[in-house]
């Protein structure tokens, strides 16, 4: 299946220092940067936007830029983070009305596709659409907040996806870190999203090493 992916999630990193920040994620060998934006309406919680996006992109011009849009009307910011830079356009499910002409938005503004569903949306919600999409992101916590625990039982929904569609890439997101990394293995996620596992450590790069040595065995 596709390669493996560790993308370090920065939302409980500290945010007036963000590009430190990442380039700290980077220098600990990330792959990818998983951007959390909340918008206080799907989410009891609020990070940043594409102004603070648009910023950081210079600073890093080679590093995938994974946005996950914990908004509501998530077509609305399609256009300003595709110019603020985002590679990646994770919208959820659930905020959509029209998930063809969204994906159609996102794909046709150069970003890569990207669905959510938290933990309460069953897959079969967007299997008439699997064509659309180019990640499909499992929630194994209520979005919101870092440093939540990981939902094992979401991991069917990942065995599910992994058996019927060996291409896709699948993400996780939420409380993944060396404790639960294995079954997120085992079931076929390749791009893995770790918060506080990761930003908390004293050695970032030892954790994100062991996180991609049990998703590449
Ligand atoms: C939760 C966010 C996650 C989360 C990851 O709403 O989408 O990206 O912050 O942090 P941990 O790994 O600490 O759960
Ligand atoms: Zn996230």
């Amino acid at each position: 299946h596709p390669c493996c992916k560790i993308g370090p999630s920065i939302l409980c990193a500290d945010l007036s220092c963000l590009a430190d920040e990442c380039r700290k994620m980077i220098h600990s060998g990330a792959d990818y940067l998983h951007l959390d934006v909340m918008d206080g309406h799907f989410v009891p919680n609020l990070t940043f936007g594409h102004p603070i996006v648009k910023c950081l992109r210079p600073k890093m011009p080679d590093i995938y830029f994974d946005m996950h849009m914990m908004v509501q009307n998530p077509e609305k910011w399609v256009e300003s983070m595709a110019d603020a830079g985002a590679n990646q356009y994770t919208f959820h499910v659930e905020a959509c009305e029209d998930i063809p002409a969204l994906c159609r938005k996102i794909q046709e503004s150069g970003m890569r596709v990207g669905v959510g569903l938290k933990p309460g949306t069953p897959v079969e919600t967007i299997l008439p659409y699997s064509d659309l999409f180019d990640v499909v992101l499992i929630m194994t916590v209520e979005p919101g907040f870092g440093g939540q625990s990981f939902m094992e039982d979401m991991m069917s929904k990942v065995q599910y996806l992994r058996t019927n569609f060996p291409y896709l890439d699948i993400e996780v997101d939420g409380g993944v870190g060396p404790n639960t990394i294995d079954v997120v293995a085992e079931a076929g996620a390749n791009m893995i999203v770790s918060g506080t596992a990761i930003t908390g450590a004293s050695d970032p790069s030892q954790v994100i090493a062991l996180l991609r040595n049990s998703v590449e065995n």
